[in-house]
């Protein structure tokens, strides 16, 4: 049932492409539909461009490039934007993934996940023995400590030009201006409005009267736009340490949860090592541990580059099945294999040519396996990784790129709103291993290794990745959508570097996606009729939906100067460049 919920919430929209609103100097812009393939928005400009699922978001990213900043200033003021006009999936009470390349050729890794509350347990999510999901995605004890608002004020003191104080200054305004409702975010809340109705302050913003706003009304949130000018004046420590971290306890003391102004006071950002791996003589760079979308995407990747796939047709039943077969094996190492690395021990053998070898073995090319269990990795003294759902790209002409993706998990989190702070905390503790092989809201399960303990990150399939060619980056990328981000960003690289496309086509080609278990592999509609019955011949049991996830990239213009922005239009993205 939940994950009917989720086709809804993706369903695609029905909207037009409309002409960029003021896209000064834009050099193009124009929709990609062909049959087959649905639709994403694109734009081309020369000094740089910024593509995420909403336009206001993304117009505020360009405003920062055009007012003196870098790709790390849009990503940051279309970050803190999203958390007002996209509350829903992201925001300074979530956590992210960002990955920065800078100009110099450095690489940056910020882990802003959330991490559990020094009082959670090991069962803490288990009642009368068995999971009890209402309780990992629902109120006080579904939210891990958010990490978002400590990692964007890292990556600007860092890699930004615009003080982090104007960033939030600017996204306060559009928080007390408000924004009219779109048709998808009055759908997301319509489906969840019961569950919002449940907490006084939930309600008092995002219904009306008791019921969901209707697309076109205006949404204020001036609590949020005092939080953020809170933040603005005091910095993060206000936040972390201060008045939000005291009104948070107070609440969660008196509606039975653990977290504590402690638990906000010991958050720290973690500065990951990438991965970095290669496919087809390109360097793809992405994130390691605690999430699970770098190392799968590097390990599916590393299976296919043993195939010539570009010899099959994009989409045709025999590539789909033979990524498909590559997804599975990698999401099977997924369930027993991954945890945050302070705590588990991530084998770097996941991501080797030599377990890749091993496990295209596996595959027979006529016929859909039974993978059983996990595979076998080689280990080493170098095991762990990083000793130490919303995706948005933007990158600039100096060659600034960032990959970030934010969420809250489900949407509006856990549907808290900390009374008079506009901020919602997430329920990514669902993201942990409630217990073993009993499935998440995504149907995920998981072992040992992401199991529930104080302080640990809950493991992740967010995978926001840069691909790199000759040492310069090409391509930023990523997607929103649980377990299916790790699909769609595969696919998005196979489509550009195998197929050819342009990030426009690549990202609205049709997508699949298989996750070891449930066995069943999730397919587009738009893949056609023909092709899941030659599919089903070939052992599959599938699994139509209308949509798999959002994906968002920025690329370099494949046919001369400047920089291309794509959107999803499966939901209502915007892509813009300058
Ligand atoms: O970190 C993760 O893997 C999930 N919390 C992402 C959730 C997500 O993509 C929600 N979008 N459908």
């Amino acid at each position: 049932m939940k994950f009917d919920l989720w086709r809804i919430l993706f369903r695609p929209q029905s909207r037009m492409v409309s002409p960029l609103p003021g896209a000064f100097l834009m050099l193009a812009c124009f929709s990609f539909l062909a049959p087959g393939f649905l639709r994403a928005e694109v734009a081309l400009g020369e000094h740089g461009a910024v593509a995420s699922v909403n336009e206001i978001a993304t117009r505020a990213g360009i405003n920062a490039l055009k007012h003196g900043g870098n790709a790390v200033d849009a990503a940051v003021a279309t970050a803190l934007t999203l958390g007002v006009v996209d509350g829903f999936n992201s925001g300074i009470g979530g956590g992210c993934f960002m990955l920065i390349r800078l100009q110099n050729g450095k690489f940056l890794a910020i882990d802003g996940r959330e991490m559990a509350p020094a009082a959670a347990t090991h069962d803490m999510f288990l009642r009368n023995g068995k999971a009890d999901s209402d309780l990992s995605q629902l109120g006080a004890l579904a939210s891990g400590v958010p990490g978002s608002l400590a990692a964007y004020e890292a990556a600007i003191r860092q890699c930004g030009k615009i003080p982090f104080r104007e960033h939030l200054l600017n996204a306060a305004k559009v928080a007390e201006d408000g924004f009219p409702v779109t048709r998808h975010y009055a759908n997301v809340v319509k489906h969840v409005a019961e569950d919002l109705s449940r907490f006084e302050s939930s309600k008092a913003i995002f219904l009306h009267d008791g019921k969901p706003f209707e697309p076109g009304e205006i949404l204020r949130q001036p609590d949020l736009a005092k939080t953020y000018r809170e933040v603005a004046r005091n910095g993060i420590g206000w936040f972390y340490g201060g008045a939000f971290a005291d009104a948070t306890e107070k609440w969660m003391r008196q509606n039975g949860g653990i977290m504590t102004g402690a638990d906000l006071k010991n958050y720290r950002i973690e500065f990951r090592e990438p991965i970095f791996t290669k496919y087809r003589g390109h360097t793809i760079v992405s994130f390691p541990p605690p999430s699970s979308g770098g190392v799968h995407v590097a390990e599916i990747l590393n299976i296919l580059d043993r195939y010539p796939l570009n010899k099959m047709p994009s989409n045709s039943p025999e590539m789909i099945h033979l990524v498909a077969e590559a997804m599975k094996l990698a999401f099977a190492d997924r369930a027993y294999w991954l945890g945050d690395p302070a705590f588990a021990k991530v084998p770097r053998g996941l991501v080797s040519e030599k377990y890749a070898k091993q496990l295209a073995k596996k595959i027979d090319l006529r016929r859909a396996t039974v993978v059983p269990e996990h595979g076998i990795p080689e280990k080493s003294n170098d095991d762990l990784f990083g000793k130490h759902t919303t995706h948005f790209s933007a990158a600039d002409a100096e060659g600034n790129w960032v990959a970030c993706t934010a969420t809250v998990n489900t949407s509006f989190g856990s549907k808290v709103v900390i009374p008079g702070t506009g901020v919602v905390l997430n329920n990514q503790m669902d993201d942990f291993s409630a217990q073993p092989g009993v499935p998440n809201f995504f149907g995920l399960v998981g072992a040992e290794a992401n199991a529930v303990a104080p302080g640990k990150r809950p493991l992740s399939s967010m995978s926001p990745t840069l691909v790199l060619k000759d040492g310069k980056p090409i391509l930023s990328v990523g997607a929103a959508g649980g377990p299916t981000i790790i699909s769609q960003t595969v696919l998005a690289i196979i489509n550009v570097l195998d197929y050819g496309m342009n990030i426009d086509q690549a990202i609205a080609s049709p997508r699949f996606h298989h996750q070891w278990s449930p066995n069943e592999l999730k397919v587009e509609n738009a893949l056609g009729q023909q092709t899941f019955h030659a599919l089903e011949l070939l052992g599959h049991t599938l699994k139509p939906v209308e949509s798999l996830g959002v994906s968002q990239a920025v690329g370099k213009n494949p046919k001369g100067k400047g920089l291309v922005g794509a959107a999803d239009s499966r939901a209502s993205g915007r892509a813009d460049a300058w």
